[in-house]
């Protein structure tokens, strides 16, 4: 029998994470049948999800206080219930599961965690948002090689590796952000095209360097992004529809367009949207693969360096997540 520990749950709902969490004692639980007991080390932040989680605005979700947040963590095995097979203690194992997360420890159903070499926040990351990539742009934006392919927030958690899994495909890439130091990274990640849209008009870019279009606009960002990547598609076009952090928050805003048929329909062209708790067959087989490009050397996994220690630390990463300062993904040390 082991101590109670701690972990992060929603209090109250008040729209915006930091009056929203608070830490509590959890009671330690022995592992039941087929269940495992992790050591969480490091949890990976969802900025936006824990945003609209405390705003109850997560379509599948209905958040009645006091509710466990965080999704993506990697640790140790540290118990084993009966009948699990396959996994010793001191096994390092990520996870990805509402509410498993922003705590020091969890128990979880064995077949849920996923045996991985070390409890990294590279890994963390792989697992996480490298899958995710992976899934959305071969199963949604059925990326081939020697097409055109801009990502936005092509430095952060996500768009880093949708960048890099487009460009080892053999696609040009465009990759846009917001600062010049994240452009530096992007163009040392290997993007043929980087574009701060602070400093340079997308549109202008696009239409003066890529006359034939896009053939996958990967966006993440939404508003003007979203808009511009939709007037730039190729024959056969995709635009992903992958999140939209410009405006997660913000009221639904009516804009005066032609309606998207126009823009879709003689080009055959699509709006696709993706959304990973849609998907899970593909997960285990994407995992497999993405560790695997990372530990041939095919891959990097940029972790921010602005340390979040701590559980005390889940808010203050949010909210420089939701600042957009982040350059790799947010990861907090547990
Ligand atoms: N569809 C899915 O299944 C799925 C899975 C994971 C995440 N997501 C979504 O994908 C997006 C990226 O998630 P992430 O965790 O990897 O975040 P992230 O990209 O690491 O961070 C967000 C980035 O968005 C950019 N950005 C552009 N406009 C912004 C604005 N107005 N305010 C703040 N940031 C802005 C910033 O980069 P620049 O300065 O470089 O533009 C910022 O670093 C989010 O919308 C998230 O909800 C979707």
């Amino acid at each position: 029998m082991m101590q109670p520990y701690r972990k992060i749950v929603i209090q109250r709902l008040t729209g915006e994470i930091r009056s929203s969490i608070g830490i509590v004692e959890a009671p330690w639980r022995d592992p039941g049948p087929g269940q495992i007991v992790i050591r969480n080390r490091y949890a990976g932040v969802n900025g936006i999800f824990d945003q609209n989680l405390c705003r109850n605005t997560v379509r599948y979700v209905d958040v009645a206080p006091p509710f466990d947040m965080g999704v993506e963590a990697i640790g140790e095995v540290v118990a084993l219930g009966e009948r699990v097979d396959g996994i010793r203690i001191g096994d390092a194992v990520a996870t990805v599961k509402l509410g498993c997360a922003y705590r020091d420890y969890q128990v979880v159903d064995v077949g849920k965690a996923i045996r991985v070499r070390e409890a990294s926040p590279e890994i963390l990351a792989l697992i996480a948002s490298g899958v995710s990539a992976m899934v959305a742009l071969e199963r949604i934006a059925d990326m081939k090689s020697g097409e055109t392919v801009a990502v936005s927030a092509a430095a952060g958690g996500l768009g880093q590796f949708v960048m890099q899994l487009a460009k080892r495909a053999g696609n040009h890439v465009i990759a846009l952000t917001g600062s010049d130091h994240k452009a530096a990274l992007l163009r040392e990640l290997g993007a043929d095209r980087v574009v701060n849209y602070r400093s340079e008009s997308l549109r202008a870019v696009l239409a003066n360097e890529y006359p034939r279009g896009l053939d996958i606009a990967y966006d993440s960002v939404g508003g003007e992004i979203f808009d511009a990547f939709l007037d730039h598609l190729a024959m056969y076009g995709r635009l992903i529809v992958s999140g939209h952090t410009s405006d997660f928050d913000k009221p639904v805003e009516d804009v005066p367009h032609p309606r998207a048929y126009h823009k879709l329909y003689w080009k055959s062209a699509s709006i696709r949207a993706f959304q990973n708790p849609a998907f899970p067959q593909y997960f285990d087989d994407a995992a497999r693969r993405i560790l695997d490009l990372y530990y041939r050397g095919e891959l990097r996994a940029l972790i921010d360096p602005t340390p979040f220690d701590g559980l005390e630390a889940a808010a203050d990463a949010v909210e420089y997540q939701l600042a957009g300062r982040n350059a790799g993904k947010v990861v907090l040390k547990l």
